[in-house]
């Protein structure tokens, strides 16, 4: 593969020679690794089990199930693929193939709503990254052994009713983002995922080992597990599609920037269910870590995003070894979101680079510190500011905080969008030709791919849309 640098250089070999310039992935599994953390963070340990709970259990996870498999991976599979071939970041990548297969400029907007989504989620991102810092605190200095779900839920309240030290946490976990982003994807990323992730995983199969000690597992799991159609609404299913992107970390160009840096002997197709399924597996033991401490201990499970902080403090309280198993558990989580975060800096640093020929760091810097200011409105809006519902006079958004619209809006408008006009991309506008050598599959699951990116997804998303706007 040649490096060409010259402004001369065709199109071609731009797409040829770009991923050579950028350092590649050092296989296919420091990928799949450093998808799947940028896939398994908030979204499946607090996200999942919180919206779960909101919406009813069974039937809703049915639904998010399905947008995974129809859904998701398919875009997943389009993403990765958009990205090697344009072998930049996402905006650029899309640029050069629109400008190499004579397409309109309006497609640059897939790279667009990546950067803006991106500003926002990592936003409140933080915020929560945050709660879990202030967490490992919490459970090590022994807190929390032994106490009640009353006393528990204090914790939980006197840490949101504290603006100081949200702020506090928040700007470490910013703090932490910048740094990794900073260095580069190879250094950081690859080496830190590779250990935490595994290392999550079995302290997830400890909690869900207690969880089965409560007498509440087969209750839970029914739960979870036994669709109950009469409580799902359309909203739900709404919330379920906004997920199953959001969980995925799909819509908004990651897995763009990430299969930019694949090299393009591997499989897209493989690792991209690889990915879904690892991210389906943590989101749904942490379903089954959670809900039979919810029932054990007659909790609400509809608490909403405070629920994994006012349950899994009752379990690391009552086990044995509590304390330090809790403590890792945090310090785990921390590093999970740490490396969703990391993804959701990455493309809006890539594209302050190229785009405005600034270096890494000061990039970084810029990108990070505007997130950092907007997570201000978070951090307030869980306390002093939380009676303020801006978009209150819109019937769904009713009692809906600066927090609670910030995440609304992200994965259930602005992800699902991107995904969207992915998925056309993908279906209507790319050469098939190209989209045939990137994937190399049998013609058979060519097909199936490529239908459902061109219709099922495309149409299953906007049903979903218009529904939920009547
Ligand atoms: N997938 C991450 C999670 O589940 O916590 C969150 C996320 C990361 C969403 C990156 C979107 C994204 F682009």
């Amino acid at each position: 593969m040649s490096v060409t640098s010259s402004g001369s250089a065709t199109y071609s070999d731009a797409l040829e020679g770009s991923n050579a310039k950028r350092g590649l992935w050092s296989s296919r599994f420091a990928f799949i690794l450093a998808a799947t953390g940028s896939a398994v963070g908030l979204g499946n340990i607090w996200k999942f089990p919180y919206v779960t709970g909101e919406n009813g259990g069974g039937a809703f996870v049915l639904v998010y199930l399905l947008c995974i498999a129809v859904v998701g991976i398919p875009i997943m599979m389009a993403e990765v693929m958009i990205g090697r071939r344009g072998g930049r970041s996402p905006v650029n990548s899309i640029r050069l193939i629109t400008e190499r297969d004579r397409l309109k400029p309006a497609w640059k907007l897939v790279g667009a709503i990546g950067v803006l989504a991106g500003f926002l989620i990592l936003s409140f991102y933080s915020v929560i990254g945050g709660w879990a810092i202030s967490y490992v605190g919490t459970t090590a200095s022994g807190q929390l052994a032994g106490q009640s779900a009353e006393a528990v839920g204090a914790i939980f309240s006197g840490l949101l009713s504290n603006p100081s030290t949200l702020l506090l946490w928040h700007t470490v976990f910013m703090a932490l983002v910048m740094v990794v982003v900073a260095r580069g994807v190879r250094s950081g990323l690859e080496r830190a995922v590779s250990i935490l992730m595994p290392a999550l995983f079995v302290l997830l199969l400890l909690v869900v080992g207690y969880a089965m000690t409560t007498g509440h597992f087969g209750q839970a799991a029914a739960f979870l597990f036994q669709p109950d159609f009469s409580k799902l609404t359309t909203s739900g299913v709404l919330v379920a599609l906004g997920h199953a992107f959001f969980t995925l970390s799909l819509g908004m160009a990651v897995m763009m920037a990430y299969g930019s840096y694949l090299p393009k002997k591997i499989s897209i197709a493989k690792t991209s269910i690889t990915v879904s399924v690892i991210d389906t597996g943590v989101a749904l033991l942490a379903g089954l870590a959670i809900f039979p401490i919810v029932f054990a201990n007659g909790l609400e499970p509809g608490a909403g995003p405070g629920l994994i902080f006012q349950t899994l403090p009752l379990a690391f309280g009552q086990m044995p070894m509590g304390t330090l198993f809790g403590t890792l558990f945090f310090v785990l989580l921390i590093f999970a979101a740490w490396t969703s975060g990391i993804s959701l800096l990455e493309p809006i640093v890539e594209w302050l680079e190229e785009q405005k020929g600034m270096n890494r760091t000061i990039s970084t810097i810029a990108a990070g510190g505007v997130c950092w200011a907007l997570g201000i409105a978070s951090v307030l809006s869980l306390n002093l500011w939380a009676d303020v519902a801006p978009l209150g006079f819109i019937p769904m958004l009713e009692g809906k905080t600066i927090f609670d619209l910030l995440d609304f809006f992200t994965a259930n408008i602005l992800l699902p969008l991107g995904g969207l006009l992915v998925a056309l991309f993908a279906g209507w506008v790319m050469s098939r030709q190209a989209m045939e050598n990137e994937l190399s599959l049998s013609p058979t699951m060519f097909n199936l791919w490529f239908i459902t990116v061109r219709f099922v997804t495309p149409v299953a998303v906007a049903i979903v849309f218009i529904y939920n706007l009547m």
